[in-house]
């Protein structure tokens, strides 16, 4: 952990440059607008410790798998997201001395991301040899306006002197992903094209064939105009450059422009992408750099109107949160339903930009309650069109007649990852996609999802479940043996009581969206019927495994065990753990950790959450006395869950606590891990533990419930949801929440237990 970002509500500022921060921040400034992403970088040469990163959404690559000992039913590969083209690079040299930070004295040094209106920022002045002092201020952007356009204004001042500027402003398609795992280069060239006016580069990638085309132009502005100059082109493999001189002049700001379009062969015919590129580009200095930087600002203004959260009293918290919803309106924009989100987002290349259970686990609720349905229809039609993936998937593994089992990780439906208590055993994540669906449709009240595309994917989902039990006639029960549950400190077990209750749950589920088809849109059903070939035989099994699923439960303690057996390992609470042991999985043997009691995230509590209707205050009570004490919360994805649950249990100290560990996760580098990239699906699961757990919002019959409760670090705090056709800012202050309607559409809501209404326009104000 480490605290060296400075305290703002709308900013993230780093001053003084410290290279042993410098790839955390390189992760924590990183700038992206769903299409494309990078860390941040510097644009000038930098020869320190630095990971360079600049994604392209969807483009991956299938990386060669390591493996110690194969196992059948292994995928081949391990899918990447691509380090791209690098198009931010401008190279500086100042009366022959380059430009290198880790070369030179940096003072006054800023770097500021600026979340309101997205862009990144920083400044320092740097002495060169001979004490020239050089003031620089370097803006940039990726458009959330213009997806496929990218911009620097960046500004050099000489402080003392008169010299000489040489700049050569480049595209370099010739990187590597630094987890490679044979130290391959994963791209190739197709062509180049270099004017005097703009220089472009096209590779593709082996295998995979993508293709991307960057083309950029660089504009010359001194002291106020704009100057005209005729570069000096330059190419080699996979890489282009303009280079140029200028004549600097003491106290004058002379200005580089550079644009830069990506484009790919995802959204554009391989062939037309130089055209596609040239006219992006041209659109874009058409605009020219402010008018951009406007609108970016608009564009933000308007994602912030649906997505924030306002926290009084804790500056810190306030930065947190927005950090977080700031990163994930970066990552996830919804217009492309053959995207999703990694859990680094576009921050880094850890678990390789591919999909996990992460996305409908803890991801839907926020694009939920803060955008378009259609931007979180987009996230489950993205795995319907995996469906038939998912059934080879199952067939790998000897599944038969349409049972889908989805993968763990995956980039285009395929499983690519490969660890077997991963792979074959970590099932549960079938359940997050069918739980997935219930939310959205219980959320949205969009139904007609279920006959679109739901049902396809939940028959095949309760086709796996369905065969993946078995039945113990001395018992006359239905077991499902050899599971990791999500808790991955525990592998190869038997009756995970998460695993049990989501696989019936969702047998349960598949039956009731089959009725309500039934009896609304008979027509369909039948289709359904005939296309997805479900007979009453096959559905009365569903039944009988539903009535008939084994649950390992302790009558004396009155909670559901883990797994079978796991009351005889040696219960200790982590707090009775001496400090140096922790965390576990960076001290301990794997086999120590899979002996111990020590759970790495929310396992049953998970289903607790999930399923949280089902239970009673007691049962949740005693599972979380039970269960939390024992949890490490060594998965960023764990503190969430736990924090809202200790909100409803009404154990408020608990709940702050783990709000706080993922809260500024990140910003402080609570793992030190950051320099891998930021936890962006995590950041999905702090923004629940505001509004699920703090506004305590739930979704039932259609109606909005909330029971709020503040914490009393706080003097405030309010969120925005958009439920159905309103958009609602909800305020919670020590004893009272208020309910702005800012839109016409009345709104029942129920509030700790009673039934108000929010007219349109208005605002409902009620002491609780
Ligand atoms: C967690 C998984 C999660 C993955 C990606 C792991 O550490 O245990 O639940 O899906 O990270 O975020």
């Amino acid at each position: 952990m480490k605290q060296y970002l400075k305290f703002d509500e709308w900013s993230i500022i780093e001053e003084g440059f410290d290279p042993e921060n410098h790839e955390v921040s390189e992760s924590i400034f990183s700038i992206g607008n769903g299409h494309m992403g990078q860390r941040a970088n510097f644009e000038e040469d930098y020869t320190g410790k630095s990971l360079q990163g600049s994604y392209m959404a969807g483009v991956y690559y299938p990386d060669k798998t390591r493996v110690g000992w194969w196992k059948n039913g292994y995928p081949e590969y391990f899918a990447k997201v691509l380090n791209s083209t690098n198009w931010i690079g401008l190279k500086l040299e100042i009366d022959g001395e380059n430009l290198d930070l880790a070369k030179v004295p940096v003072r006054e040094f800023v770097r500021t991301l600026n979340m309101k209106e997205g862009f990144l920022e920083r400044s320092f002045i740097a002495s060169l040899p001979g004490g020239k002092e050089v003031q620089i201020n370097a803006k940039r952007f990726v458009s959330i306006v213009d997806k496929e356009i990218g911009a620097i204004r960046y500004s050099i001042t000489p402080v003392n002197f008169d010299g000489e500027l040489k700049v050569t402003s480049y595209l370099d398609a010739d990187v590597k992903n630094k987890d490679a795992n044979y130290d391959e280069k994963f791209w190739d060239e197709v062509t180049k094209e270099v004017t005097t006016n703009t220089a472009s580069v096209t590779v593709i990638t082996k295998k995979t064939e993508y293709v991307l085309c960057s083309t950029m132009k660089t504009e010359l502005v001194h002291d106020g105009l704009k100057v005209a100059f005729s570069p000096e082109v330059s190419e080699k493999e996979k890489y282009v450059a303009h280079t140029f001189a200028h004549s600097l002049v003491k106290g004058k700001e002379t200005v580089i422009y550079k644009f830069a379009a990506n484009v790919t062969s995802r959204d554009h015919e391989a062939s037309t992408l130089s055209t596609v590129a040239m006219d992006r580009l041209q659109g874009a200095l058409a605009k020219g750099f402010e008018k951009m930087l406007v609108e970016q600002a608009e564009a933000w203004g308007e994602k912030w109107k649906e997505s924030d959260i306002v926290i009084e009293g804790d500056v810190s918290a306030q930065q947190g949160i927005r950090f977080n919803i700031f990163q994930l309106n970066q990552t996830y924009t919804g217009e492309d339903d053959r995207l999703n989100i990694g859990p680094k987002g576009f921050t880094g290349e850890k678990y390789g930009g591919s999909t996990y259970w992460d996305t409908e686990a803890y991801c839907l609720p926020f694009y939920l309650s803060t955008a378009d349905p259609k931007i979180s229809r987009n996230l489950l039609v993205y795995r319907y069109k995996h469906l038939q993936k998912a059934i080879e998937n199952a067939e790998k593994l000897g599944f038969t007649d349409g049972a889908a089992l989805y993968p763990m990780v995956t980039m285009n439906g395929e499983e690519s990852h490969n660890e077997w208590e991963i792979t074959f055993e970590e099932i549960h994540r079938n359940g997050a996609i069918a739980y997935g669906i219930y939310n959205y449709v219980n959320y949205t009240g969009d139904k007609s999802y279920l006959g679109e595309y739901g049902l396809d994917v939940l028959v095949g989902i309760s086709r796996f479940w369905a065969q993946r039990v078995n039945y113990v006639p001395a018992k006359d029960q239905y077991m499902m043996l050899g599971v990791t549950g999500p808790n991955e400190y525990e592998n190869n077990v038997n009756n995970n009581w998460y695993t049990n209750r989501i696989a019936s749950w969702t047998l349960e589920y598949t039956l009731s969206a089959m009725d309500y088809l039934k009896d609304t849109d008979k027509a369909r059903y039948d289709e359904l019927q005939s296309k997805l070939t479900f007979t009453d035989e096959e559905t009365s099994k569903w039944v009988d495994i539903i009535e008939k699923m084994y649950y390992p439960y302790d009558e004396e303690l009155g909670v559901f065990l883990q797994q079978d057996g796991f009351l005889d390992k040696e219960l200790i609470a982590v707090k009775d753990l001496d400090s140096k042991h922790l965390p576990l999985n960076q001290k301990w043997s794997w086999d120590r950790i899979l002996r111990s009691c020590f759970i790495k995230q929310a396992d049953v509590l998970q289903g607790i959450y999930f399923l949280n209707d089902e239970f009673d205050m007691e049962t949740k009570k005693k599972n979380f006395d039970f269960y939390e004490p024992m949890t490490v919360h060594e998965s960023s994805l764990s503190p969430c869950v736990h924090s809202i649950l200790a909100c409803e249990l009404g154990y408020k100290d608990k709940a702050y606590e783990m709000y706080l560990r993922t809260a500024r996760l990140d910003l402080d580098n609570y793992n030190n891990d950051t320099e891998d990239g930021c936890h962006t699906t995590s950041m999905a699961g702090t923004w629940m533990s505001v509004v699920q757990g703090f506004g305590g919002l739930k979704v039932r019959n259609d109606q909005l419930i909330l029971n709020p409760f503040i914490p009393g670090e706080w003097n405030s705090f309010s969120f925005k949801v958009v439920f159905r056709d309103a958009l609602l800012n909800i305020k919670v202050t020590a004893d009272t929440i208020s309910i702005t309607n800012e839109t016409a559409a009345t709104t029942p809501v129920i509030i700790h237990g009673t039934k108000y209404t929010v007219n349109g326009n208005d605002t409902l104000s009620v002491q609780y």
